[in-house]
């Protein structure tokens, strides 16, 4: 049996898995974890096979995907090495773990994808960005492809900007948004469940409308904004304030951040 096995059992290992059911995916997954109640509940959930022997795992996979927490990854691809014999396609989840590291830690015959994807992968919504490395099989690269646009969109990126693309795309970007403008609704005098439709739409709707249009975000803020109105006078205060630079300030700290995290 050739699985895709997935090491680490977190979070976007389940949201995966979530997604490629849905997508009625049939091959074998295998999940392997140290904490086997996670392993449990994977398998009671999405009907995996799990594998506490990280040795057994390892050779049931052809695919490999490392999802655990980029302080984990180099210790786990020592773990790993002993065991690799044969050509392997390894995905790795970790934010900003590099490519040249990953070569680093398990050599060829494993050859090496980066794969960004959103925890909205659960419901087939999500958004995965990719990077290859070098002389990467045509078949695959088909494959992973394959897999991961089973459960949303893919874009493939330049390996350099992994770390800025992964502090954007996040869905946290989305609610932390919403969840700031019901406050600030609740606060200037909407009740809560009022607060929470309009900021939704004012949000929500709005970004569908101009992802399913043609038209050019300039052309639709003018639209939506009464020279003199209330929305130019929000917008003007909001970009006042800085708006611009708090969110850059932001990205910049979460750059920061998956650095560290990746001991770089
Ligand atoms: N969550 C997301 O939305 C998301 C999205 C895109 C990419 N990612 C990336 O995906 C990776 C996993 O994130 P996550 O949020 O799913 O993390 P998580 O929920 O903490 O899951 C990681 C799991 O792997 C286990 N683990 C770590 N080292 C192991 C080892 N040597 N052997 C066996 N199991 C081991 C962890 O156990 P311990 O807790 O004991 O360490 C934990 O159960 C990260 O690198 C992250 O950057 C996450």
């Amino acid at each position: 049996m050739k699985a895709i096995v997935f090491l680490g059992g977190g979070r976007i290992t389940s949201a995966l898995i979530a997604g490629l059911r849905l997508a009625k995916f049939g091959e074998p997954i295998v999940v392997h974890d140290r904490h086997p109640s996670k392993l449990q509940k994977l398998k009671r959930q999405y009907g995996v096979m799990i594998e506490t022997d990280l040795h057994r795992a390892v050779e049931s996979a052809r695919l490999l995907i490392i999802a655990v927490r980029p302080d984990s990854v180099r210790g786990l691809l020592k773990e790993v090495a002993p065991y690799i014999h044969r050509p392997v396609t390894a995905v790795s989840l970790a934010a900003g773990i590099p490519l040249s590291t990953l070569r680093t830690g398990l050599r060829s015959p494993v050859r090496w994808v980066r794969a960004m994807p959103s925890p909205l992968c659960r419901t087939r919504r999500g958004l995965t960005a990719m990077a290859f490395s070098g002389n990467f099989p045509r078949a695959a690269r088909a494959e992973v492809l394959n897999v991961f646009s089973l459960v949303g969109k893919i874009v493939e990126i330049s390996e350099e900007q992994f770390d800025a693309f992964t502090v954007t795309f996040s869905s946290s970007q989305g609610y932390h948004a919403l969840g700031t403008l019901i406050a600030a609704a609740e606060a200037v005098g909407l009740d809560r469940k009022t607060a929470r439709i309009a900021a939704a739409h004012g949000l929500g709707d709005a970004i569908a409308a101009w992802r399913e249009g043609n038209t050019p975000l300039d052309e639709l803020i003018e639209e939506a904004t009464t020279p003199g109105g209330t929305a130019a006078a929000v917008m003007a205060s909001m970009n006042d304030a800085g708006y611009r630079r708090i969110v850059e300030q932001g990205l910049r700290a979460g750059i920061r951040q998956a650095r560290k995290n990746a001991g770089r």
